[in-house]
């Protein structure tokens, strides 16, 4: 088990979280939907982190506004989390757990929508509690495995089960 410290997204310098996004994930991670969807948007500063095993970077989590436009008309906001980056040298040790943990305590008071992503469900349902059972009708503005497209309820907050796009939010901060 790491033990790291958790500080704000904005104590790291960009370049490096980039440089962290593209070990964990690869180059060619602008080709994912989940980027289409949060085009044009800045992280949300409450519920993004960094995680320093002294002056490394060693993990990232950003958190950004999105919503579900409904086929209805109606609006529902979201808090879209990913990624969730570890460094490669450090994985499976913990601290994509400790990172989650921490969002969602946070998210418990912050967030002001349920939580979405786009990732393992293998993980982040095992763990964390996320599931498809309200994300079958969501769409994303692109292609994407609907068994990835993942929910959960926070605070008082429930994900609508709606059919409808999700979309960036950039209004909310
Ligand atoms: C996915 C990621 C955030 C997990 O963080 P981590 O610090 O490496 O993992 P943790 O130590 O928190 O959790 C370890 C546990 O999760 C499991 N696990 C880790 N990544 C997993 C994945 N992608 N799918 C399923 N299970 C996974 C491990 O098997 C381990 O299980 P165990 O406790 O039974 O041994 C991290 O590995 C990462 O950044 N990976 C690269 C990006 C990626 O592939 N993301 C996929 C999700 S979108």
């Amino acid at each position: 088990m790491i033990l790291v410290e958790l500080k704000p997204l904005n104590r790291a310098v960009d370049a490096d979280v980039e440089n962290l996004l593209d070990q964990a994930f690869g180059a060619d991670r602008f080709t994912r939907t989940a980027y289409r969807v949060r085009a044009g948007l800045s992280p949300l500063a409450t519920l993004s982190f960094s995680a320093w095993d002294g002056d490394a970077l060693v993990g990232a989590l950003q958190s950004w506004a999105v919503a579900l436009a409904g086929d209805d008309g109606s609006r529902h906001p979201l808090v879209m989390v990913g990624p969730v980056a570890v460094s490669p040298v450090v994985q499976r040790g913990g601290m994509g757990k400790q990172m989650m943990a921490h969002m969602l305590a946070i998210a418990a008071d912050a967030a002001d929508g349920a939580l979405m992503l786009v990732g393992d469900a293998p993980y982040y349902s095992r763990f964390f509690g996320f599931d498809t059972a309200a994300t079958t009708g969501w769409r994303l503005p692109g292609p994407f495995d609907p068994a990835r497209l993942l929910a959960r309820p926070v605070g008082e907050f429930v994900p609508p089960n709606l059919s409808g796009m999700i979309v960036g939010d950039p209004q909310r901060r």
